[in-house]
């Protein structure tokens, strides 16, 4: 029988990677990234009532109320290519009433990573972080600095992303994370993300070929 797709969460504080570490995932295992955060975006530049509600709330670095975001995130995850390729959580649940509605749905991860990185490096990430509306690629001025100038010319920065607001982010991280990690104390992987990228990804990618090996196994595909 073929074995289950992977079904993994990524967590972290602000800046600590999840987005950066997605990108080398998905190309590598081609699971369907599904980010809380940028779902929230695209709500935003919809114009949407929810959106704007939204905005008010990352404007202050707060949660988004559940009656947004849960079934934005669930609907996501039913879609048909997260079911038959597996799928890739990053940033929910961010509480245990995210948890709680996902478990509602069966939905359990194999795997939940979760980066730790030191505060101080935080900031510094963030600040520094700059995105590319064209590719969706995530860049920083001085640890993954654009390609080209016609690259760097176009490159734009997340509102929320200044000094004042991350640290208002990064408590509610504070307030929130135990609770969440609590909960999926048995399936978690911490990882060193404090290091290059490239290294970061190379204790993730470890972790998932002994997962898939295992479900392989299992399957009796291997
Ligand atoms: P969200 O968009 O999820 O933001 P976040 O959790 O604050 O995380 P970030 O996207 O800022 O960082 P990241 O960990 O992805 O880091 P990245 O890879 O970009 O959420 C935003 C807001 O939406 C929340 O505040 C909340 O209001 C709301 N929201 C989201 N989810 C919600 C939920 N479930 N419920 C309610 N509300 C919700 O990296 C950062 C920078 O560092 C980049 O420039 C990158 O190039 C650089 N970098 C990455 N890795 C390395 C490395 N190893 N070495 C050096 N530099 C690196």
């Amino acid at each position: 029988a073929k074995p289950e797709p992977l079904k993994i969460m990524i967590s972290g504080a602000p800046a600590s990677g999840k987005g950066t570490q997605c990108e080398l995932i998905t190309k590598k295992y081609g699971l369907v990234h599904v980010a809380a955060g940028d779902l929230l975006r695209a709500e935003i530049a919809s114009g949407s009532e929810n959106g704007k509600r939204a905005k008010e709330y990352m404007e202050k670095g707060q949660l988004v109320p559940n009656e947004i975001v849960v079934m934005m995130v669930k609907e996501r995850l039913l879609q048909p290519d997260a079911q038959e390729n597996g799928w890739l959580l990053d940033g929910y649940p961010r509480s245990l009433s995210q948890a709680t509605a996902l478990m509602e749905f069966d939905f359990w991860p194999d795997l939940f990573i979760l980066l730790e990185v030191p505060e101080e490096l935080l900031v510094e990430r963030v600040v520094g972080r700059r995105l590319d509306p064209v590719t969706g690629k995530i860049y920083h001025l001085k640890y993954s600095p654009p390609e080209s100038e016609e690259i760097a010319a176009r490159l734009t920065q997340r509102f929320d992303d200044t000094e004042e607001k991350v640290k208002l982010r990064l408590h509610t991280h504070h307030q929130n994370v135990e609770a969440v990690l609590s909960l999926y104390k048995d399936v978690i992987l911490k990882v060193d993300g404090s290091v290059s990228k490239e290294d970061v990804f190379a204790q993730i990618h470890r972790a998932l070929t002994k997962l898939l090996e295992d479900k392989k196994a299992t399957s009796g595909s291997l």
